[in-house]
């Protein structure tokens, strides 16, 4: 049964809670995008206010979120002059029983994959209607691609059994990512086959710039819900 959106809510806030315990004092933070990291933010600048964190910083991985932490008094810092990040906390739209995940549905992919590849960690925050058996399910895959020559990676696209459209916004133009790019959603009717050549697919296209596959980087998913909170760490792989 599909949670109704007060119990959506209540899992997001619950999910940011459990990752704000892994916070300490003097950690350089990844902050992903999104709704549920709203919780998150929330919850940081209140201990940060109360005096239970000090010496936070954070590398915001969007406008939106930049915005949201100045706004709330969070410190934020360049992700060049950062240096290594101890944690990245970011939500997803979808992950798999191996904690693979799709991001990008709020188009910050770019940014939220540099941020956590700068990070010696990576928590990522869901309710349970991120959960899917096979990734692309639930979902689109998100690409960012450059604005040059796009629609040349439409017949690429479907050779891999996907069906793509360019994102749009509500007034009906282009969707540009943070970056100045286009982003195409790839609808996978019964989901991705091998998310692992796919990945590398799009990575060897020159005019792609990333996807929202974030493969092998989850140390963690928080699964909140109405009742609480269920702790999926990943495990190594053979
Ligand atoms: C942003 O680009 C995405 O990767 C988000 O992390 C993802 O869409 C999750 O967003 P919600 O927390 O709003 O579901």
């Amino acid at each position: 049964m599909t949670p109704g959106p007060s119990t959506a809510a209540a899992g997001k806030a619950s999910a940011a809670a459990a990752a704000l315990s892994e916070v300490r004092s003097g950690l350089t933070l990844g902050l992903g995008t999104g709704s549920t990291m709203r919780y998150f933010l929330d919850g940081l600048a209140l201990a940060l206010r109360d005096g239970g964190l000090t010496g936070i910083r954070g590398v915001p991985t969007s406008h939106d979120t930049e915005t949201r932490a100045r706004a709330l008094g969070i410190p934020l810092v360049e992700l060049h002059d950062a240096g290594r990040l101890d944690l990245a906390v970011d939500g997803a739209d979808e992950f798999d029983p191996s904690l693979d995940l799709i991001k990008g549905l709020g188009g910050a992919l770019l940014r939220e994959k540099m941020v956590v590849q700068a990070a010696d960690r990576f928590v990522v925050l869901v309710d349970p209607t991120k959960r899917v058996g096979r990734l692309g399910t639930r979902a689109p895959l998100p690409v960012e691609v450059v604005p040059f020559g796009w629609k040349a990676h439409i017949p690429f696209f479907r050779e891999w059994g996907a069906d793509p459209s360019l994102r749009m916004t509500a007034e009906g133009e282009p969707f540009l990512s943070d970056n100045g790019n286009l982003i195409v959603d790839l609808g996978f009717p019964g989901g991705i086959g091998n998310a692992g050549e796919l990945d590398e697919a799009l990575q060897r296209r020159a005019g792609i710039v990333e996807s929202g596959l974030f493969l092998e980087v989850a140390d963690r998913v928080l699964v909140g819900d109405a009742d609480g909170v269920e702790v999926v760490d990943r495990k190594e792989r053979p």
